[in-house]
């Protein structure tokens, strides 16, 4: 039997914006992706067998499903389908990162799943045919793979990597939930289905961001999330911890992926550990983050 550890970092999005709806049921998104020092630890171990079998085991969250929905289960799975190749796979991963909150948390544990796997298997398929299988099990699964910064769009997975910032953050995750479906349903009707009738401040903020990191530099004033809109009328502690952010001296803060949790950007680590600590003290589960 052999084995893999593998550090599944969480990301936040520094810029998201909804451009289009395509016929396909998906979204056509520009956002810029950053992975940061929360993480998941992913274990996997691989024995011969003549037939496959995939179990999981969580560590740290109960609330988990450790099925074949998980997307590490999945993403093991499809490994091994799509090489024809057969195992017994035990995969064990504890929980650090909250869940169903915009922090990719399923899709970097199936990212670290597949390089794992890769690993395990001698490194068998090339980083493009990993790309390409990762994006089968969810649109922030190819970005995962590799993490750091990167430019994203089409659903996610026409990458460009970009300026890495080192950057001191607080990540908040409000008790409250929306699905990504749901909040993107929301988008499409405060966006009259992405039509054009209704303006957009993204596109403009777009350009800003893009701009400042070809000059390898962040522009605090672009960092924006049009989910926003959607998701703070749904989950008003969220917009709270936002404000709170800014209060606490955050330079931006803003939500990440679908929310609903939010970050604060702070100007040092001092700074950020600081804030969380007070977040935490008001009852918020609140984690310093820093680049990764
Ligand atoms: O790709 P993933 O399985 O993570 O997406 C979950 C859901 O989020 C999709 O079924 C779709 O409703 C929505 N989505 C979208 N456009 C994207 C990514 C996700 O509409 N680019």
């Amino acid at each position: 039997m052999r084995a893999v550890k593998e550090r599944a970092n969480a990301k936040i999005n520094l810029f998201l914006d909804v451009r289009a709806k395509r016929p396909d049921g998906y979204h056509d998104i520009n956002t810029v992706m950053h992975s940061v020092s929360l993480y998941d630890e992913v274990t996997v171990c691989v024995a011969p067998s003549a037939n496959t079998s995939v179990s999981l085991r969580v560590v740290g969250n109960d609330r988990l499903v450790t099925d074949n929905k998980n997307l590490a289960v999945i993403a093991a799975k499809l490994y091994l389908e799509r090489t024809a190749k057969t195992a017994a796979v035990s995969i064990k991963l504890v929980k650090n990162i909250p869940i169903s909150a915009g922090l990719a948390g399923g899709s970097t544990d199936a990212a670290a799943t597949l390089r794992a796997m890769n690993k395990l298997f001698d490194g068998y398929l090339s980083d493009r045919a990993l790309r390409a299988m990762a994006l089968d099990i969810g649109s922030d699964v190819p970005y995962c793979l590799f993490g750091r910064t990167a430019v994203c769009e089409g659903r996610g997975e026409i990458i460009t990597p970009t300026y890495h910032p080192t950057l001191y953050t607080v990540i908040a995750a409000p008790n409250e939930y929306v699905s990504t479906p749901a909040a993107y349903s929301e988008l499409d009707r405060i966006y009259s289905d992405f039509d054009r009738s209704v303006g957009r401040r993204g596109e403009q903020l777009y350009d800003k961001m893009l701009s400042a990191l070809a000059e390898k530099r962040i522009d605090f004033s672009a960092v924006y999330n049009i989910f926003e809109d959607a998701v703070f009328p749904l989950c008003p502690r969220s917009a709270e911890i936002k404000a709170e952010m800014y209060r606490l001296g955050a330079v931006s803060a803003a939500m990440s992926g679908s929310g609903p949790s939010v970050y604060g950007i702070f100007e040092s680590e001092n700074a950020a550990r600081i804030a969380a600590d007070r977040l935490k003290n008001e009852g918020v589960s609140a984690y310093y983050a820093a680049s990764v």
